[in-house]
């Protein structure tokens, strides 16, 4: 394929705090990277390169392998690094020569709907760089300094970051290979690299699933308790 996506999966979920890497926590029977996997399978045809913790790669392959189906070819596992941007390198590392569409997605994310995928591909395939799927911004955003409200921020100029990001694969490889820092995600990479950015629809089903509320919100919309 000409497409990839690198799901990493590498964290630890801290802040979920659900005694396991949060990869594994289940939302119903299948697993958070199960879940996502589902998305991911059933959005355009891709290689497929899961970033797996330290130790849990044959758990995420078995995940991988109830997900693939038909694709099982184009599926492998990576052990991740330290940090998020550890990871996508070494997922980035295992992505086949004949690719030149990367997406970058969080396996924290769940719920992502496979249309969000085939955006992300179209509007690369398209010509430009890096995408980034987007919500606007619903809650008033106040700038602030200590405890006092400096200036009203226009919510228009905003908007909430979410993933899969895609990019040009030699844009983004570039991009890695040259960083010399922390990003907070991939776009912000490859914008540093200078590189413009641009944004696309993303899916409220597209929040990602940090801290115990956000699990329960992802177990209610895929096991909804009857009335
Ligand atoms: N991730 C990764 N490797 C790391 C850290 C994060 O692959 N070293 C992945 C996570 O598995 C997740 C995504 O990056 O799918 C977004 O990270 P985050 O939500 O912060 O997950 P964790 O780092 O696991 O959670 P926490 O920060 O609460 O520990
Ligand atoms: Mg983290």
């Amino acid at each position: 394929p000409r497409v990839a996506v690198v799901v990493v999966a590498a964290g630890s979920g801290t802040r979920l705090g659900a005694g396991a890497p949060k990869a594994f926590v289940g939302l119903d029977e299948h697993t958070i990277l199960r879940h996502a996997l589902r998305g991911v399978f059933a959005g355009p045809r891709a290689q497929v390169v899961v970033v797996a913790p330290d130790g849990r790669e044959g758990d995420a392959l078995t995940d991988v392998l109830e997900a693939a189906g038909a694709r099982r070819d184009l599926a492998s596992v990576v052990t991740g690094g330290a940090t998020r941007q550890g990871s996508v390198a070494a997922g980035l590392a295992a992505v086949w020569p004949d690719v030149d569409v990367v997406l970058v997605h969080d396996a924290a994310r769940a719920l992502v709907p496979p249309e969000v995928f085939a955006r992300v591909v179209d509007a690369v395939e398209e010509g430009l760089p890096g995408v980034v799927p987007v919500l606007p911004v619903i809650d008033t955003i106040k700038r602030i300094e200590g405890n006092a409200v400096q200036a009203a921020v226009d919510r228009s100029q905003l908007a909430a970051a979410q993933t899969p990001q895609g990019f040009r694969r030699d844009i983004l490889d570039t991009a890695y290979a040259v960083a010399d820092e922390e990003f907070t995600d991939d776009a912000a990479l490859v914008a540093a690299a200078g590189h413009p950015v641009y944004v696309v629809d993303g899916d409220p089903l597209g929040f990602k699933i940090t801290t115990p509320a956000d699990l329960e919100r992802a177990r209610s919309l895929v096991h909804p308790v009857a009335p």
